[in-house]
């Protein structure tokens, strides 16, 4: 099958409910798709993001009932869980640290290009600054800081630990929708659902404390009543403002 161009990708992807028993994907295919996902945008280029890929029927049917049995979920052939990885901060900054090693052999800080000066900063400074947190207490002082300092100048002041999850979760969503329409453009569809019991769904996966379910996205091929209806937006006029 040809591949859809991104336009035709987007107008085919449609959040289906039911998906045709008959019709087998194949698990490489959905696993590019997921590949493609991980080369989404993503903040600082921390990728606090994993991608569990289910294809055991077991497994689908120990997560369907914790998406409360939605029929997404349910007629499934695979399911793609979207996770938020926060905690991992540490280890992500120094794998950026160290691909700039590899960029920037190490050398005198004399000698560093003004390039060099500011990614080692970034992740040396700036980026533990804003992850680091201990029981919200150095995040609220954080924030104290940044309001005193913003009134002087423009400032990033989303810095406490609620601020950095929205982050992590902004960041996987971006990387579900390359996701759902890498899908699309192959001819495959998807529903993504936030309708579930992430805590049964972290322990069914083994998942440690610190990571967070973003989305679970149910793959298969669409029956056509699996497509609830037409597609509804409000008029684009009214959510689009040109400034
Ligand atoms: C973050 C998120 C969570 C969603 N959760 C569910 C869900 O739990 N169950 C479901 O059937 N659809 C879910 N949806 C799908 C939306 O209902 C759907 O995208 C919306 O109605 C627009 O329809 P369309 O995707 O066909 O354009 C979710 C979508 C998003 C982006």
């Amino acid at each position: 099958m040809t591949q859809k161009t991104v336009e035709e990708a987007i107008n085919y992807r449609r959040s289906v409910r039911i998906y045709d028993p008959e019709k087998k994907i194949d698990s490489a295919l959905v696993k590019k798709c997921i590949y493609q996902a991980s080369l989404a945008p993503n903040s600082s280029n921390m990728q606090l993001w994993e991608f569990y890929h289910i294809t055991s029927k077991e497994t689908i049917q120990k997560i369907a009932p914790l998406c409360f049995n939605q029929n997404a979920a349910r007629t499934a052939e695979e399911l793609v869980v979207f996770v938020t990885r926060k905690d991992l901060w540490k280890k992500r900054k120094n794998s950026n640290l160290k691909m700039i090693d590899r960029i920037f052999p190490p050398k005198p800080k004399s000698q560093q290009s003004s390039r060099e000066k500011v990614s080692r900063n970034y992740y040396g400074k700036l980026i533990p600054f804003a992850y680091s947190d201990f029981l919200g207490i150095f995040g609220f002082l954080k924030y104290l800081m940044i309001l005193v300092i913003g009134l002087f100048k423009p400032i990033f002041r989303e810095v406490r630990n609620s601020d950095m999850r929205i982050v992590a979760h902004k960041t996987c969503a971006l990387a579900a929708e390359n996701f759902m329409l890498s899908m699309a453009a192959e001819g495959y569809d998807t529903c993504p659902m936030e309708g579930s019991d992430t805590w049964r769904v972290k322990k069914v996966l083994n998942l440690p404390r610190g990571a967070e379910i973003n989305m679970i996205v149910s793959c298969g091929i669409r029956k056509p009543e699996g497509v609830y209806g037409e597609r509804f937006r409000i008029p684009f006029e009214e959510v689009y403002t040109e400034v």
